[in-house]
């Protein structure tokens, strides 16, 4: 895959660790679930560095008043793709629990692999936030584009696109029809097989979250 300056693949030996487990086949519902909540909380904390609204606060400790960065009120919104953009929500909000939640509902047409919208529910005020989209799965990027577009006809200026897996296709296609969006993926992996599905991966997330299958 070609290099893009909005594009960091963590590569990171203890999520990489994380995720070992999770593609394992034998993991179980509940272990995968944590894994895909602790492996957020880490791509979180990175992507999190640049781009969050902040406001100088003074503050008064025992010694002295010093001035003090914080995150500005209703500065983060974070939007799950349903569904499994669901199994991060709970990584994002162990680090910022006064994030609020947007949610899009999209599912992948298994014969076309093209996305349909069926919900979309965003907070009030949503286009002043950083948004964080999150969904364990960039695939053929479909997904990810759609969520994208819909949040910036909505007037979202400022969006950052977390997924756990990504495939290169799904990558490319994403930084390159949203150059001003960052991606942070923490694994790419090799291709997509026929059905769209990514390889080696992890199987459908939605499933294994939430044992559907
Ligand atoms: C999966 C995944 C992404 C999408 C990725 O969702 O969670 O949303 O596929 O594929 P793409 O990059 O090719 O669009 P799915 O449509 O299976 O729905 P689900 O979350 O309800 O299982
Ligand atoms: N969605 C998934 O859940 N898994 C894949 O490999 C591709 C899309």
């Amino acid at each position: 895959m070609k290099n893009y300056d909005n594009v960091t693949i963590f590569n990171h030996p203890l999520i990489n660790h994380k995720v070992a487990i999770l593609r394992n086949e034998k993991t179980s519902m509940k272990e995968f679930r944590e894994l895909v909540e602790e492996i957020t909380t880490l791509m979180t904390f990175e992507s999190l560095r640049e781009g969050v609204p902040t406001v100088e606060c003074e503050v008064k400790t025992p010694l002295e008043t010093c001035t003090q960065s914080m995150v500005k009120d209703n500065a983060i919104v974070i939007v799950p793709i349903l569904r499994a953009g669901l199994g991060m929500v709970n990584g994002v909000h162990v680090l910022f629990p006064s994030a609020r939640v947007g949610h899009i509902g999209l599912c992948r047409n298994e014969e076309t692999l093209e996305p349909m919208e069926y919900y979309c529910k965003l907070p009030d005020g949503i286009e002043e936030s950083l948004v964080l989209v999150i969904d364990p799965m960039l695939a053929t990027g479909g997904s990810a584009c759609d969520a994208i577009d819909l949040l910036k006809k909505r007037g979202c200026k400022n969006i950052k696109f977390m997924a756990v897996i990504g495939a290169p296709e799904g990558v490319s296609r994403v930084a390159e029809a949203h150059p001003d969006v960052h991606i942070y993926v923490s694994t790419l992996d090799r291709e997509l097989n026929e059905n769209g599905y990514i390889l080696p991966g992890l199987g459908d997330a939605g499933d294994r979250l939430f044992g559907t299958k």
